[in-house]
């Protein structure tokens, strides 16, 4: 068993009432907001920059540069929005966060927002989690009795009010422009860039969004300072993160640990694979990243070394599969996925996710020919780096790296006639077989 667990995020998960304020304050919370009131609001944007600090929700950008690119000499309103749209398949770290702990997110909201003088913020969660909603309009409203939000707080003569938004359930809304749109009252479909959200998010006024967790990290710097944050991680990856383990290990969950970590390490303390299996595929950070296999244990869980191995670290959303599941027909499910959330405004990605499905579709039944395979990437191909936002790209990483590694599997469908695997073996793709017990 491995030692490398960092609990920050996730420390007072398992507090009683984790989620009031009483115990948050018990422990410590909303220390960091009182500190950084009494601070240059310039200084807290360095500290998040110093700490290295990358966003939490996929891509990776420098939050603290993120937050100087708010242009303070434009006259405008400034704005703050938390993109709690979480919908990735296997993504599920910020929902339960703002279950366990919504005033984390809350205290990272208002120190944030007075980072980058916004008197307005907003907390986007994905619709159909209303109990998670309920938790964190709950959070916000004792903030507002406790004065950590509203007029003058504490006071500093620093307003702040916060709105819980509630979208209505699309995968695309958690593309920052599109959940700009979905804000604003329309329909959730992305923006043209430039101008970037900066300089004209929410209605037109510069806007920073960040994930989450990302927000959520920002107490802990302010409190332990940036030098602590950085001591954690690698030379380019710092601090820690929320690895989520979901599939075939003895124990999933939710594990925080320093940037770096390795699969092998993680599945150590999940337990190993569940029992009497082995690894055969996982994802780094989601279904938008490219799948890896059982040669990839030992790769750091980082940004650089992830990328380094053709794929991404994404949201740390690591699904892992063993050697029950048919990778032909995991690479469906997510393709059907894909094409039931490609919002429409783009051929490539609305015609082209179509089509993926028709091909593999007809692939995992054991149809067409050793051809279909070239065919399918080049369906690839003319989506990916085609397509008006990378939801598009992201449809396209299952399929051309389950080709790379797995080309024999898909073709033993062809010679087979089918899919040469026992659905009931696996827990993954017969949910109804493993209710009844078999
Ligand atoms: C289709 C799609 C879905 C996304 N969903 C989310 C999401 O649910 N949560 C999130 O934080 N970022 C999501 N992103 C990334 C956001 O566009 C954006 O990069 C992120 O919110 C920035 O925050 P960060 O810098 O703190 O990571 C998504 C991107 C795409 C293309
Ligand atoms: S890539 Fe897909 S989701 Fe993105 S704009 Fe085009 S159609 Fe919409």
């Amino acid at each position: 068993m491995t030692d490398t667990l960092t609990p920050v995020l996730t420390d007072d998960w398992d507090a009683e009432r984790s989620w009031t304020l009483a115990t948050y304050e018990s422990r410590g919370g909303y220390g960091a907001l009182k500190k950084a009131l009494t601070m240059p609001q310039d200084d807290i944007i360095t500290a998040v920059k110093d700490s290295g600090l990358r966003g939490r929700g996929g891509a990776g950008f420098p939050t603290g540069m993120k937050w100087s690119f708010i242009p303070q000499d434009n006259p405008k309103p400034k704005y703050l929005v938390v993109n709690a749209d979480e919908s990735e398949p296997g993504t599920c770290k910020d929902i339960p966060l703002m279950m366990a702990t919504p005033h984390t997110l809350v205290e990272g909201v208002i120190i944030s927002s007075f980072a980058i003088r916004a008197n307005h913020a907003f907390i986007y969660i994905r619709g159909e989690v209303l109990h998670v909603i309920r938790r964190v309009q709950a959070a916000v409203a004792e903030a507002y009795a406790a004065g950590h939000l509203g007029k003058n707080i504490h006071g500093s003569g620093y307003d702040l009010d916060v709105v819980v938004h509630a979208g209505a359930g699309a995968y695309i809304c958690g593309e920052e422009t599109a959940l700009l749109e979905g804000l604003e009252g329309r329909r959730g479909q992305p923006r043209l860039r430039p101008p970037f959200p900066a300089v004209a998010g929410l209605y037109a006024s510069p806007t920073v969004i960040n994930n989450v967790e990302s927000i959520a990290s920002v107490p802990s710097i302010i409190a332990n300072g940036a030098d602590w944050f950085a001591s954690m991680g690698t030379e380019k990856s710092k601090g820690y993160g929320i690895f989520s383990l979901s599939g075939h290990v003895e124990r999933p969950g939710q594990y925080e640990a320093p940037l770096g970590i390795t699969l092998r390490e993680l599945i150590d303390l999940a337990g190993g694979m569940r029992h009497g299996h082995r690894l055969k595929f996982w994802t780094p950070g989601g279904s938008s990243t490219p799948l890896l296999t059982d040669e990839h244990l030992d790769v750091p869980l980082d940004f650089e070394a992830m990328a380094g191995v053709g794929t991404m670290l994404g949201t740390r959303a690591i699904q892992l599969f063993d050697e029950t599941t048919c990778v032909v027909r995991a690479v469906l499910r997510w393709t059907e996925f894909y094409k039931h959330e490609s919002c429409g405004k783009c051929t490539p990605c609305r015609e082209g996710t179509w089509w993926l499905v028709q091909t593999l579709a007809a692939l995992e039944q054991g149809q067409g020919s050793e051809g279909d395979l070239d065919l399918l990437l080049d369906q690839c191909e003319n989506i990916l780096g085609r397509s008006f936002c990378a939801l598009g790209d992201g449809a396209t990483s299952p399929i051309s790296s389950s080709i790379q590694f797995f080309r024999d599997e898909y073709l033993a469908h062809l010679t087979g006639g089918g899919c040469p695997f026992d659905p009931a073996a696996s827990t993954v793709w017969a949910p109804s077989l493993t209710k009844a017990g078999a």
